[in-house]
């Protein structure tokens, strides 16, 4: 029982009273969603919903059954409110217009319904990220009012569907973490303000694309691996769940740095995580908590999107590892990471032949 405590809809009603009240009820809905969506996940093998089907989304990747349903749930306990002017989503090229039936508002979801999907067939968490921005007046969004930067974010939160399901918010005024009461059906507030703790050693990044990486990025981690004999003169323990909620969800918790660099594995794709629906709202929620979110170059929130689906490169987590890889990074661009070689005595030179 938890008389007393305090509700997701206590808290978000609280949080956006007056000129933002519509928003607190979209949030609710999402809410009804992420636990729609909790259910279903959480059936696993039972749910008769597992593996893929023959279509792919609009990144190239193979949809299972799942990424599909989860998208229909947000989209069914959304679009009816009246708060929303549009929906856009991992699993859908183009933007969801909301249906003539129903009353159009100023807000635009964008949501990656179930992010890390191909660990729910190995029972490993996955999670819902989504965010909320606005356009100056409520009707049908066009598809150029969604390409606003992460700055301009309303919102954004996570579920994640572990071993408990939470769902974890901001609204502009710190990060906070709700607790599934699976007998009551309540999201109760059990971390609120949460904090990412300054410093780390612990970092999470897929070393298999170590080959492809930029110097900076490859600098950063070997000096990571090289632990109490190297520069940093501290041992450091590495994570990789390949499940990006999971992975902030930890380094809200205790700390730590999440890197999915710019490689040149493919060099059309900038990055491997979304900006709209991964990055962003991943951004806003370390922001608050006190943590940088970077691309290595710039903030995060700071980078004007062109396009929907695209891609960027992702490095966030505890602040003083994050300006460390801002520093690498500068360094690399501007040649201060390598010595002066003079070109009088280099190999080829004018003294020799
Ligand atoms: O974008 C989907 C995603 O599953 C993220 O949740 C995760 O961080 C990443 O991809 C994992 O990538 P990889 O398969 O390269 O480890």
């Amino acid at each position: 029982m938890h008389i007393g405590r305090t509700t997701l809809s206590k808290f978000v009603i609280e949080q956006t009273r007056g000129q933002y009240s519509e928003m607190g009820a979209l949030l609710i809905d999402v809410a009804a969603a992420v636990k729609t969506i909790s259910g279903l996940v959480g059936k696993g093998a039972l749910s008769g919903f597992a593996g893929a089907l023959d279509s792919t989304n609009v990144q190239g990747e193979v949809q299972k059954k799942l990424d599909v349903l989860t998208n229909e749930a947000i989209l069914r306990h959304c679009e009816w409110g009246g708060q929303l002017a549009g929906m856009a989503s991992e699993e859908m090229d183009d933007p969801y217009r909301i249906p003539e039936r129903y009353p159009r508002g100023r807000y635009l979801l964008i949501f990656d319904p179930l992010d890390g999907s191909s660990n729910s067939d190995v029972n490993v968490s996955v999670g819902t990220i989504f965010s909320i921005l606005q356009r100056s007046t409520a009707g049908d969004a066009e598809n150029v009012d969604y390409l606003q930067s992460g700055c301009e974010q309303l919102a954004a939160g996570y579920a994640i569907y572990g071993p408990a399901t939470m769902l974890v918010l901001s609204v502009g005024r710190g990060t906070h973490g709700f607790t599934l009461d699976r007998e009551s059906g309540n999201f109760i507030l059990t971390h609120p303000d949460i904090r990412v703790p300054e410093e780390t050693r612990e970092f999470a990044i897929n070393t298999s694309n170590e080959r492809f990486w930029e110097p900076p990025v490859q600098r950063y981690v070997a000096e990571c691996q090289a632990g109490k004999t190297g520069i940093r003169g501290a041992d450091f323990n590495m994570r990789w769940i390949a499940s990006m909620v999971a992975e902030v969800h930890r380094i809200l918790m205790r700390g730590g740095i999440f890197m999915y660099p710019k490689d040149n594995k493919d060099p059309a794709k900038p990055g491997r995580l979304r900006l709209m629906y991964e990055a962003n709202p991943m951004a806003m929620l370390i922001e608050q908590a006190g943590g940088a979110a970077s691309t290595g170059r710039q903030r995060i929130a700071e980078v004007a999107p062109e396009t929907l689906h695209q891609r960027v490169p992702v490095i966030l987590g505890s602040k003083s590892e994050v300006q460390r890889l801002e520093r690498y990074h500068e360094e690399y661009d501007t040649g201060a990471d390598r010595p002066f070689v003079s070109p009088l005595f280099a190999e080829r030179s004018l003294f020799r032949d």
